[in-house]
């Protein structure tokens, strides 16, 4: 069973009650919220208020993907906007193990990503306790961007690692999903895909999500 979470990094931020409406109507899993600080990538995008008043108009969880140097400060934050899973990046945790245990306690799903440059041998303190991985399968900051090939092996190698330590662990990959990648990398062991432009930048946006869902399971 693959999960599939639309990002609205891709979608129209003039109307985005109408644009997740067509996510839902195809059959989108979550919703993947990136958040951008400037700092840590070299992109903006926006926070907790947005998210609140998006909480408001889905009833999709949201998967809050923080690109944000000293994310702990802002945990509660976006747990209280309507985060039902927090993802930090490895890059920018000194205390990843203490980072990990707040995001639980707060009640959310806790996740940990690494960039394309980062091995996933790094993660192997942390696989007993964070209850997903995501690999970015492009460098973190824009939407739109080719696939890196080699995160195909990448994905196979965590996937072996994470599994044993916690079998239920999801592996998420974001960056580059589409019709055409969407297969291999479930292939290797992913099971929740994040799509920004193969979903958003779609005509029709329902047929979108079936279509990545489809390419996923290789129908
Ligand atoms: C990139 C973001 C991604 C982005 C993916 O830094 O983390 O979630 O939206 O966009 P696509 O699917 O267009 O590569
Ligand atoms: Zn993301």
């Amino acid at each position: 069973m693959v999960t599939i979470a639309p990002s609205i990094l891709a979608a129209d931020f003039a109307d985005l009650r109408g644009q997740i409406a067509y996510a839902e109507q195809g059959g989108a899993d979550w919703l993947h919220l990136d958040v951008m600080d400037g700092h840590f990538v070299p992109n903006i995008t926006f926070g907790p208020p947005v998210i609140r008043s998006l909480r408001r108009v889905t009833s999709l969880p949201f998967d809050v993907h923080l690109m944000i140097e000293n994310p702990d400060l802002y945990l509660e934050d976006f747990r209280s906007a309507g985060a039902d899973s927090i993802t930090v990046h490895y890059e920018t945790c000194p205390h990843l193990h203490r980072t990990i245990q707040k995001i639980k306690s707060i009640g959310a799903r806790a996740g940990v990503c690494i960039n394309p440059a980062t091995p996933e041998t790094l993660l192997s303190g942390i696989l007993g306790d964070a209850d997903m991985i995501l690999l970015m399968t492009v460098n973190p900051g824009f939407g739109g961007q080719t696939f890196i090939g080699s995160s195909v092996e990448k994905i196979r190698r965590t996937a072996a690692m994470a599994r044993s330590a916690h079998p239920g662990v999801y592996l998420e990959v974001d960056g580059g999903i589409d019709e055409t990648t969407a297969r291999s990398v479930v292939d290797a062991g992913a099971n929740v895909l994040v799509a920004g432009k193969s979903i958003f930048g779609a005509r029709d946006i329902p047929s979108a999500v079936r279509a990545l869902r489809a390419a996923a399971r290789g129908v």
